[in-house]
């Protein structure tokens, strides 16, 4: 295996997260949906689609450089879980954080080892996490302005223009 063992479960753990991320967004697109809010809807599961996207990534790079990977289980999600718009995006963009401080600490435990291999892959995610943050905060900020979220479906376009681009890189 060309890395080490610290970073090979990191990443491992990773992948699950992305699934569950994906699953979460699942739910979130079905929230949105069930209210008729279309677009919205239409945002989330590019957005799911987009983390289980991550974790193919994460996985494809594991194989290739021999790391052992399996495939975990992902948690359920429901879309009881949100009591409104804003505490859809709200919560994604505190999940955002979250996923950001992972690759913050792989990033140092990537220096300490040092695993330079694993170095590429964690910039690119990084990189990612910048325009997933920003994302999530934008769609905050349109709710929080009082925009009713039907009215807001006009603004979407452009507020998301970056969600589902990932598989192009
Ligand atoms: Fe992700
Ligand atoms: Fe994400």
């Amino acid at each position: 295996m060309m890395i080490t063992k610290r970073l090979c479960d990191m990443l491992n753990a990773q992948v699950g997260r992305e699934l569950a991320a994906s699953q979460q967004y699942l739910a979130a697109a079905i929230y949105f949906a069930d209210k008729g809010l279309d677009k919205w809807a239409d945002v989330f599961y590019r957005q799911s689609e987009e983390e289980r996207f991550h974790a193919l990534k994460i996985v494809k790079f594991l194989v290739e450089v021999g790391a052992e990977t399996t495939v975990p289980e992902a948690p359920a999600a429901s879309p009881t879980m949100f009591e409104s718009p804003l505490d859809v995006t709200s919560k994604a963009l505190a999940w955002e954080r979250e996923v950001t401080q992972n690759f913050r600490d792989m990033a140092k435990a990537a220096m300490e080892e040092p695993d330079p291999v694993c170095r590429p892959i964690l910039d690119w995610f990084l990189t990612e996490q910048v325009e997933e943050e920003s994302t999530m905060d934008k769609l905050t900020q349109i709710l929080e302005s009082g925009l009713n979220p039907f009215m807001a479906e006009q603004v979407l376009d452009e507020a998301t223009a970056e969600v589902g681009g990932g598989d192009e890189a």
